[in-house]
């Protein structure tokens, strides 16, 4: 009698076990995609704001700070800097054409000299969250 009591308790107790190790498991793994999403996410928005920065301290003084082509400066250059919210224009470059615009300037791609060369001021990240930046200011994918 007792030994049947103590054999079912143990039966009871394995079961918990077996349970908590389920509950445990699929704790694990939401854990998991929670955080791989959050940091998926605030790396994606990091490169944004970090592109959105570079643009406005290097880029708006000609391109002006909503990308228009309306900075400041625009109005002493001709031909006039690229309008960035543009989407018939923009859509026209691959994102490798604007790496490339930015980073070797407009002589290399021939256009105008006025678009300087970023190269040397800038890193490859930056410059490519510059890039990610352009597809936000016209709203639109390359080639
Ligand atoms: C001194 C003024 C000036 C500054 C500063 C400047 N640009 Fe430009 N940019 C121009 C001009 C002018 C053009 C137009 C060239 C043309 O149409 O011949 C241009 C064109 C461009 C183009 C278009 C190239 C193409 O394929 O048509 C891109 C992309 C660009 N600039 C990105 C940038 C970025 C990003 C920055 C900041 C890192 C920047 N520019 C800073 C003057 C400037």
């Amino acid at each position: 009698m007792q030994l049947q009591l103590k054999y079912e308790r143990q039966k009871k107790i394995q079961h918990h076990i077996r349970n908590l190790k389920r509950i445990s498991a699929v704790f694990v793994f939401i854990s998991l995609t929670l955080i791989c999403s959050v940091q998926a996410r605030s790396e994606g928005n990091l490169s944004l704001a970090d592109g959105k920065k570079t643009y406005t301290h290097y880029c708006s003084p000609c391109h002006g700070t909503k990308g228009d082509g309306k900075g400041f400066n625009a109005k002493n250059l001709d031909p006039r800097p690229a309008n960035h919210t543009n989407i018939k224009l923009m859509s026209r470059r691959t994102d490798k054409e604007l790496y490339v615009a930015i980073s070797n300037g407009g002589r290399f791609v021939g256009k105008s000299t006025l678009m300087p060369p970023w190269g040397g001021t800038l890193n490859k990240s930056q410059i490519e969250s510059l890039v990610l930046y352009l597809r936000k200011l016209c709203k639109c994918r390359g080639l």
